[in-house]
């Protein structure tokens, strides 16, 4: 090989290189927690139209409310992350996302609620009764509420799959409507609520 031709290669090498390196410039861990692109906690990594933010070493992802949900997992090959479901104040049924109304994501966002999560709401007025939500005494719900001791114990709860026919950017909790819910991903029929995997999965679009 003469030199110029050389000097060609390595050029080229070199560009790769850096196109490379700065389509794929993952943010540094939060905490103890990997950050694989093009999730962003800085303008100065990752892509920044997929914000979420690193607390005090706690990863979280930011509501259109305004609320942090903690970031439970990630799985970037599929493009989605699981966040932690609000807790429920204990002695009463109301989430702690209550007052921004539960979960809202911004429409212009990249992320959306993905089809896995089945979703609990609780403490829910006669109203609910008229949906097509699953209301009834056997609704997973009604082991939530009876096992995992919280403030709803008792109250009319429902479930329901989390399809694509509903809005992928709310799970909607508000006084006169029901003022918990939890959410589980992948919920297999015949389990038990401590097999459960509660979390709230989100997915994104993927980056060009
Ligand atoms: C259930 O919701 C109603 C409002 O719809 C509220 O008045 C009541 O306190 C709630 N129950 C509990 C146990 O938090
Ligand atoms: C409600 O959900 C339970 C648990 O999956 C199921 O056994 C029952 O058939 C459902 N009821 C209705 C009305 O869909
Ligand atoms: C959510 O976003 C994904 C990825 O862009 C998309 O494939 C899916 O259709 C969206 N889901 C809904 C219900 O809009």
């Amino acid at each position: 090989m003469n030199n110029s031709v050389r000097m060609v290669l390595m050029f080229l090498v070199l560009i790769l290189v850096t196109n490379v390196s700065a389509a794929y410039n993952a943010c540094p861990k939060c905490g103890s927690v990997e950050v694989p692109y093009p999730l962003s906690t800085d303008d100065n990594c990752g892509d920044s139209r997929y914000r979420v933010y690193c607390n005090n070493g706690i990863l979280e992802f930011l509501s259109a409310g305004g609320f942090y949900y903690k970031i439970l997992s990630i799985n970037p090959n599929a493009y989605k992350l699981i966040i932690s479901p609000p807790s429920i104040q204990e002695n009463t049924c109301y989430s702690s996302d209550f007052t921004s109304e539960g979960l809202r994501l911004d429409e212009n966002l990249p992320f959306n609620i993905s089809t896995h999560n089945t979703v609990m709401l609780l403490n829910c007025t006669a109203a609910l009764l008229r949906s097509p939500l699953n209301c009834s005494s056997n609704s997973f719900c009604r082991q939530f509420e009876e096992k995992v001791g919280t403030g709803c114990i008792n109250t009319l709860c429902c479930h329901f799959l989390k399809d694509s026919s509903m809005t992928s950017h709310m799970i909607r909790v508000r006084a006169g409507g029901c003022t918990a819910y939890t959410s589980v991903v992948d919920l297999k029929p015949g389990t038990s609520f401590d097999s459960w995997n509660y979390g709230i999965e989100l997915q994104w679009i993927p980056a060009n």
